[in-house]
């Protein structure tokens, strides 16, 4: 029985699938390579030495994702498959909702069909919107998302609501990550994005390299310590950790359906992060105060007790291990090339 994941050629699928095929279960990757390239799959064997089959197709496809049902017998999905750039999706709302929302319905429907009712979605802190209260638990408010982005993620968790209150044979389990950063130890993935980098760590190590000239911090006016917005950093490497447990946790006690938050419990400021990351590194990121960010909040970080009471969950990297694992992977890309 194998755990199918599209999307796993991304950014926190191939960290999730190294800690699958770690752990000794069979994977099959989907991906369209839309925002990754078929040299991560390589990359996963060579660190894992496991090998695992793998479709070139989009998930959206209907008929080819059957033919991966009909040909494999897959026991649980966990969907990597959503486009995830805030900015990009106000720009493009229609291919953000076709892709996150009809793909997950597409999928959801040909797990119906060849009866798989085991279903973990990458979900986001961003459900909440403007927190309720922090440190913020699973029970808080969600809504009042700002962008296409956030709110598709927010339409697929009552999506999979109502799908479980229709059938309760479903096991569905939903994570709602904090802010992903880092990378895999071995320096030889990591995260890729294209373009100018909208996320504060890709948007530092660049400038560290010099390949940006300087950070520009979006607000120093913010109601936190020292007035930047602060967020709750999690290893890439504990997050994919967090999917094992989830998995564990639907493949044993089985049917229900849960949602977790998936962060460290701790907040740190954009100043905080400049800061740990020159100790960390020895490399100087130049930055200057920039206005505000539209649509950003002040303060955003999770109570993470539930998801280690109930999975046995818990964030274990430290923030210079999220600083040296994200510089480290740059510096191998850079000579690489
Ligand atoms: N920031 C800067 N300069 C930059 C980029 C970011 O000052 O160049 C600041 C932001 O204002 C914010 C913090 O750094 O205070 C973190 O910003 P990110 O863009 O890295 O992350 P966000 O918290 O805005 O968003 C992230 C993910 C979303 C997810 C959300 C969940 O990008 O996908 O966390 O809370 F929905």
């Amino acid at each position: 029985m194998a755990i199918l994941l599209p999307g796993g050629a991304g950014y926190i699928g191939s960290h999730t699938a190294i800690e699958l095929l770690e752990e000794g279960k069979e994977i099959i990757i989907v991906d369209d390579f839309s925002n990754s390239t078929p040299q991560v799959l390589e990359t996963i064997r060579k660190i894992t030495g496991k090998d695992f089959k793998f479709y070139e197709i989009d998930y959206k496809d209907r008929a080819k994702l059957e033919k991966v049902f009909e040909e494999n017998e897959i026991e649980a999905v966990i969907n990597f498959a959503g486009f995830k750039a805030v900015g990009e999706s106000v720009e493009k709302p229609i291919e953000y909702y076709t892709n996150n929302i009809s793909g997950a319905l597409v999928l959801l429907d040909t797990m119906r069909k060849f009866g798989c009712k085991k279903f973990i979605f990458s979900s986001s802190a961003t459900v909440y919107g403007e927190p309720e209260k922090i440190p913020l638990t699973e029970e808080c408010r969600t809504g009042g998302t700002t962008n296409p982005y956030g709110t598709t993620k927010l339409f697929i968790e009552q999506i999979l609501k109502d799908i479980y209150q229709s059938d309760k044979e479903w096991d569905i389990c939903i994570l709602r990550y904090f802010n992903p950063v880092g990378a895999h130890k071995s320096g030889l993935i990591g995260e890729e994005p294209q373009g100018i980098p909208n996320n504060l760590m890709p948007y530092i190590v660049r400038v560290a390299s010099g390949q940006l000239q300087e950070l520009s911090v979006f607000g120093n006016d913010y109601d936190t310590l020292d007035g930047t917005g602060v967020r709750d950093y999690i290893h890439v490497v504990d997050l994919a950790k967090g999917h094992l447990k989830a998995l564990n946790k639907i493949e044993k006690e089985g049917k229900g359906l849960y949602i977790y938050n998936l962060g460290t419990g701790t907040g740190y400021s954009v100043l905080d992060m400049v800061k740990a990351f020159e100790k960390t590194t020895g490399k100087k990121v130049v930055y200057k105060i920039a206005p505000r960010r539209t649509g950003d909040i002040a303060t955003c970080y999770a109570d993470p007790k539930k998801a280690k009471e109930e999975l046995d969950w818990k964030a274990e990297k430290t923030l210079e291990d999220m600083c040296q694992d994200s510089w480290n992977y740059i510096e191998k890309q850079a000579n690489r090339k």
